[in-house]
């Protein structure tokens, strides 16, 4: 599918959609906010932090973040859904500063970031560039040290179905149950140790979750990694 198209299809969504109220995601408040065996960073240095929403969508994540003291930053794929999103942050009161740009391309300088959250976004692969190129640069905007959030599909998911095999992990998408993302490269994974495998060039200290539902028929699989920018590595 020709990179435009895909473009058109999510811009298209959240034109259409526009709900009165947005909702956060509950895996982003466990993550940030909970407490769990298996999960472990730095949780008290919150305020003031430069933290990327990247693939911002709705901005349903967004109160959560300010209240829990970040600065938001948010980019996202088109003009059109940038000026969604600030109508959105004006009308609660949130200041964020929002930019185009994609997986591969974040129009920020190096180590800008204290953190990234990506969810459901960085496992969008676009036209002739790899997974690796998104993590790439998810670590050049990322500080030494800094911390990244990330959900992934796990290969069981409905979203899977039907699914063309490429190389490396790569699926093009031909039955999304939303029929939204029919055409697109996502990165999908078997397991954790694929996913340190994925990330390991750039973050150490992993935590890494598992949710897996079936809402009435519909398997949503999702892994959440949280892991740490290494210190003497450059992206
Ligand atoms: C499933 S939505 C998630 C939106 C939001 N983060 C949320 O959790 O509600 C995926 C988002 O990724 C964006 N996206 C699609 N392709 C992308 C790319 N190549 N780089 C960055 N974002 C992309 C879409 O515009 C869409 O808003």
């Amino acid at each position: 599918m020709k990179q435009e198209n895909v473009d058109c299809s999510y811009t298209a969504f959240h034109k259409k959609q526009r709900p009165r109220n947005l909702y956060p995601t509950e895996w982003v408040l466990r993550t940030l906010q909970g407490k769990y065996p298996g999960l472990s960073f730095d949780k008290s240095k919150y305020v003031g932090g430069r933290m990327l929403d990247m693939g911002f969508g709705d901005g349903r994540n967004w109160p959560v973040l300010n209240d829990l003291g970040f600065e938001i930053h948010g980019v996202e794929i088109s003009e059109d859904i940038l000026a969604i999103g600030r109508e959105r942050a004006s009308q609660i009161g949130i200041p964020v500063t929002l930019k185009v740009g994609r997986n591969n391309s974040i129009p920020y300088n190096n180590s800008f970031f204290d953190y990234i959250l990506a969810c459901h976004s960085c496992y969008y692969v676009d036209g002739g560039t790899s997974f690796d190129d998104n993590v790439k640069e998810y670590a050049r905007v990322l500080r030494p040290g800094g911390w990244m959030f990330a959900s992934l599909p796990e290969k069981h998911s409905s979203i899977c179905d039907g699914m063309h095999q490429l190389s490396d992990g790569h699926v093009e998408i031909t039955k999304d149950p939303w029929g939204l993302r029919n055409g697109y490269v996502f990165r999908i994974f078997e397991s954790e140790d694929e996913i340190r495998n994925a990330f390991s060039g750039y973050f150490d200290s992993f935590s890494i979750g598992l949710c897996c539902d079936n809402y009435f028929g519909i398997r949503i699989n999702l892994y959440i990694a949280v892991c740490r920018r290494k210190e003497n590595v450059i992206a």
